[in-house]
């Protein structure tokens, strides 16, 4: 008999965009009439800058051509895009990444999805911020780790919570935790990371022999030159961290899928006989097995970024989006809200000071505008909504404008 994988029956009914995007559906079903704006998850509206679609262009050009003509990729990237990502990302900044230490991927929610595989599914304490991106919890629930939820969080992961008290910055927990999760500039809070902080998160890793995930999905955002932009600013992370990054928000590619996980060569985990294995290796393995790389023309369009032009233009698009951000932190302060988030984030992370998805009602129902319940992203969320600042300034203006009208009038 087909048996089923049971940890999936303790997974919530749906994904949190999936249930968000259904139940704006109904609303929007049964008010055919009513404009709806979607701050709500974080998908860009720009075009995609004019050098990724000369690139792309170029490259589909190569490809109706018998002698430039490109079949399977190399697993883990081109070396083109490899190269041009360790230089300009990486050692630009002083950090110390190698080419052949890149996976190009097609994207950061996948890869850091799939990291979990490479580390063992039992005896693992897994240490996940509160509020958190649903997909590190989702993907160790799916593979075991945990025991059932129970009033809103999973037994056995150790939730390092983040709230107004410590400015969103969790502190290192008192239990040992062996795979710890962090996100800046952070989804959802918009909070973000001073080098300091991050320091104490690597030697806490290279005291507990951890493994810290990295996901720096927003680190374009980053306009405070003293914030770090990779968490191999920091001495000891090549030997403890893995870096997860993405061209979706930084240069508009959500729709044309293409991301990166950094793995050094130097950085380790251990066996059950306590003996250190290299992680570089392990990931290659899984990689090599699961995955076949991303099509040419997308790494083609990637890698045209990585040039004063391309940086210009990417810098352009993030700070239109940045622009959004301020305008909607300013508003939502003016209301009376307690704000993070949205100054070197796309995000604004805002205590509503009541039930948050029964705020998200009341900003769809009256304001005609989709935003991201709190609670959505764990128990620390409660209370909170979370705006995105992707979309067109236009949109953002009216939604703010029927946002304030609605809690005016509420
Ligand atoms: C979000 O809105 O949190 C992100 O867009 C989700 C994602 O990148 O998968």
């Amino acid at each position: 008999m087909i048996r089923i994988n049971e940890n999936y029956r303790k997974l919530k009914a749906s994904y949190l965009f999936s249930e968000i995007s259904k139940r704006v559906d109904e609303f929007q079903a049964g008010n055919p009439d009513k404009q709806i704006i979607r701050l709500g998850i974080g998908d860009v509206t720009l075009p995609l800058p004019e050098v990724c679609l000369k690139a792309f262009h170029e490259a589909v050009d190569e490809m109706a051509d018998e002698k430039t003509f490109k079949g399977y990729g190399p697993n883990q990237g081109y070396a083109f895009l490899r190269e041009k990502i360790a230089e300009w990302d990486f050692r630009k900044r002083g950090a110390d990444i190698n080419a052949d230490e890149i996976f190009v991927s097609d994207g950061a929610k996948c890869d850091s999805a799939n990291l979990q595989e490479i580390f063992a599914t039992k005896k693992l304490r897994i240490a996940v911020p509160d509020p958190v991106y649903p997909v590190y919890v989702d993907t160790n629930v799916m593979a075991g780790r945990t025991g059932p939820n129970v009033d809103g969080r999973y037994e056995g992961l150790i939730y390092l919570e983040c709230t107004g008290d410590n400015k969103f910055i969790p502190s290192t927990p008192r239990k040992r935790a062996d795979l710890i999760y962090l996100c800046f500039p952070n989804n959802p809070t918009g909070a973000t990371i001073t080098k300091r902080q991050l320091k104490k998160w690597v030697d806490y890793a290279i005291r507990h022999k951890s493994l810290i995930i990295f996901d720096a999905a927003y680190e374009a955002f980053i306009r405070n030159p003293k914030l770090p932009h990779s968490i191999y600013e920091i001495p000891g992370a090549r030997e403890v961290a893995i870096e997860v990054r993405s061209f979706s928000k930084t240069a508009g590619f959500t729709g044309t899928r293409c991301a990166y996980t950094v793995v050094p060569t130097t950085c380790r985990a251990y066996d059950s006989e306590k003996n250190e294995v290299n992680l570089h290796s392990l990931w290659g393995r899984r990689q090599n097995t699961k995955f076949n790389g991303v099509s040419y023309p997308v790494q083609k369009a990637a890698s045209a970024i990585y040039s004063e032009l391309g940086q210009k233009q990417v810098k352009t698009m993030n700070d239109y989006y940045l622009r959004n951000a301020t305008l909607i932190l300013k508003e939502m302060t003016g209301l009376g809200f307690q704000c993070t988030g949205g100054t070197n984030a796309p995000y604004i992370w805002v205590n509503g000071n009541t039930d948050s998805w029964e705020f998200f009602n009341l900003l769809l129902k009256k304001a005609g505008v989709v935003v991201t319940p709190g609670a959505g992203f764990g128990k620390c969320g409660e209370g909170y909504i979370r705006i995105s600042a992707f979309n067109n300034y236009e949109s953002v203006q009216l939604a703010m404008k029927k946002i304030v009208d609605a809690l005016r009038m509420d």
